[in-house]
C-alpha cells in the first residue's frame, strides 16, 4: 500500500512515535524549563497546560488530516485537496502558501536548533573525556568559551547537522521509522532514571513547588504568548510536521487517539525534565532558577561536578539530550525536503544536500551572532508557528469538505466531533489571535 508520494509507514503507531520524537526535543528539556524558570514558574506552567489542551490538540488533529487527505508534503496536499473538492479561488490559490510558510519557518528553527544541538554535542564529548567536567565555575567559564571559540561552535554543530543527515539520508522507512520508533521509549526511561537521582540528592519539595503552586501574580499578555509560542514548538505544530507525518500514516489508523497520546508523552516529557532540573537547582541555591538559555548548560553541569556520581549522571543527560534534539532535527528538515520531493521531482539525496547546506549557513549566522540566534527563535516559535496554526484551524474548519475526512477523525462520539469542529472553526483561531496580537502589541 503506498500513498500518493510513494511512501508509507510499515509499522502500527509509528505515527505516534515519529510525532512523538519529533514533539520531544529541546524544547522540552532545554527551553520548557528555562522558560518556566523565566516566566514566573508556575504561572507559565498552567497558561502551557491550557494551550496545549484547548488550543493545540484540536489543531494538530487539523494538521495531520491535512496530509491523510492530501498525501503529499506541506505545500502539494493543499493542492491535491483543490483538485479533490474542484477548484476555487480560496481552495486552489492561497493554501498551499501556509505549506510554504512552514517549510520557510522550519529553516529558521533548524538553524537555532543546530547551534544548541552543537552545545549537547560539546557538553557530552567533555563529560565523557573528562569524567565530571569543570568545578563550579568551570561551567560558566566552559559556556562562554564554548560561546567564543566560534569555531568550535561551529565544528560541533556541523557535526549535528551530519548527524541528522546520516539519518535523513536513508529515507523516510529505513531512516526515519526505523530510528524514530526506538528513541520516545529510550527517552522515557532516561528521564525516569534522572528524576530519581535528582529527587534523591536534591531538593524536590521546593523544586515541585516552584512549578506546581499556583502564583499569578506575575501574568501578562508577554507571558502568555510564550506560553503559546512554546506550546506550538513543543508539539511541532502549526509548520508542517504533521501534515508530512500524516501523509505518511495508513489510513486505517485511528489519527484522533494518536493525536491525544503525543500531545499527553510531550507534556509529560516536558514536566519530568522540569522534576530533574528544579530539583537540582533548588538544592544549590546559589544558583539562579531565571538562569535563561544557559540554565541546562551551566547550572546543571555546576551541580553535576559536586554531587555524587554527578560525572555518570551528566553524561545519561547530555546523552539524553542529544538524541531528543537529533529526533526533532530530523522532523523539522522533513517538511522541506519533501516539498522538494514533490515539486520537483528530486530524488531525497539531492533534495537533503540542498536543505542541509541553507541550514548550515544559516546556523552559522546563528553562532556568530546571538542576536540572529534569538531572533530566529522568537519569530518562528512565538510568530510563524501560531500563525501557521490559525490557518491551518481555518482551512479544515471553513475549507475542507467534511466528507473527505469524516471517516478518518477518529473521534469516537458525535459530541466529540461537534466540539473539535467549533474549536478549529472559531475557538482556536480566536484564541490564538487573540493572544498574538496583545502578545506582540500590548505587553
Ligand atoms: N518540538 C520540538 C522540540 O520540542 C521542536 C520542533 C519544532 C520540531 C517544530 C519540529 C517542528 O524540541
Amino acid at each position: 500500500m503506498v500513498n500518493q508520494s510513494g511512501r508509507l509507514w510499515q509499522k502500527r503507531g509509528t505515527f505516534v512515535m515519529a510525532a512523538a520524537a519529533s514533539a520531544i526535543g529541546l524544547g522540552n528539556i532545554w527551553r520548557f524549563p528555562h522558560e518556566l524558570g523565566t516566566n514566573g514558574g508556575s504561572a507559565f506552567l498552567f497558561i502551557y497546560l491550557a494551550c496545549i489542551a484547548l488550543v493545540c490538540l484540536p489543531v494538530m488533529l487539523a494538521e495531520a488530516l491535512i496530509g491523510r487527505v492530501g498525501g503529499k508534503g506541506p505545500v502539494q496536499s493543499f493542492s491535491v485537496i483543490s483538485r479533490l473538492q474542484g477548484k476555487s479561488f480560496i481552495t486552489s490559490s492561497f493554501w498551499p502558501l501556509i505549506g510554504l510558510m512552514g517549510a520557510l519557518t522550519g529553516f529558521m528553527i533548524a538553524s537555532f536548533y543546530s547551534v544548541v544541538g552543537g552545545w549537547t554535542l560539546a557538553y557530552l564529548l567533555d563529560a565523557i573525556v573528562q569524567g565530571s567536567t569543570t568545578t563550579s565555575e568551570g561551567s560558566q567559564v566552559y559556556f562562554s568559551k564554548l560561546e567564543s571559540r566560534v569555531g568550535f561552535e561551529i565544528l560541533m554543530m556541523l557535526l549535528f547537522i551530519g548527524l541528522t543527515a546520516a539519518i535523513v539520508y536513508q529515507g523516510v522507512v529505513k531512516g526515519l521509522e526505523r530510528f524514530l520508533r526506538i528513541l520516545t521509549p529510550a527517552i522515557l526511561i532516561m528521564l525516569v532514571v534522572l528524576m530519581l537521582y535528582s529527587f534523591s540528592v536534591g531538593s524536590p519539595s521546593q523544586g515541585l513547588a516552584y512549578m506546581f503552586s499556583p502564583d499569578f501574580s506575575k501574568l501578562s499578555w508577554g507571558i502568555v504568548l510564550k506560553a503559546m509560542g512554546h506550546a506550538f514548538f513543543s508539539l511541532s505544530l502549526g509548520m508542517g510536521v504533521l501534515i508530512t507525518f500524516g501523509s505518511y500514516t495508513p489510513k486505517d489508523q485511528n489519527l484522533g487517539q494518536m493525536i491525544l497520546l503525543v500531545g499527553v508523552l510531550d507534556t509529560l516529557v516536558a514536566l519530568l525534565a522540569a522534576a530533574v532540573i528544579f530539583p537540582l537547582v533548588f538544592a544549590f541555591d546559589n544558583l539562579q532558577v531565571n538562569a535563561g538559555p544557559s540554565l541546562v548548560f551551566v547550572a546543571l553541569p555546576q551541580i553535576f561536578s559536586v554531587i555524587s556520581w554527578g560525572g555518570v549522571f551528566q553524561i545519561v543527560f547530555f546523552a539524553l539530550l542529544l538524541v531528543a534534539a537529533l529526533s526533532s532535527m530530523v522532523s523539522i528538515v522533513e517538511p522541506a525536503i519533501s516539498a522538494l520531493e514533490n515539486y520537483f521531482g528530486w530524488k531525497r539525496a539531492q533534495a537533503s544536500h540542498v536543505i542541509f547546506g541553507l541550514v548550515s549557513a544559516l546556523g552559522i549566522g546563528c553562532a556568530l551572532d546571538s542576536a540572529v540566534f534569538n531572533t530566529m527563535d522568537f519569530v518562528s516559535a512565538n510568530v510563524l508557528l501560531p500563525l501557521g496554526g490559525i490557518l491551518i484551524a481555518l482551512y479544515v474548519g471553513w475549507v475542507l469538505k467534511p466528507e473527505l475526512y469524516t471517516d478518518q477523525v477518529g473521534l469516537p462520539t458525535g459530541l466529540l466531533r461537534r466540539i473539535w469542529m467549533a474549536m478549529v472553526c472559531v475557538v482556536s483561531p480566536a484564541c490564538i489571535g487573540w493572544v498574538l496580537y496583545n502578545g506582540l502589541f500590548n505587553s
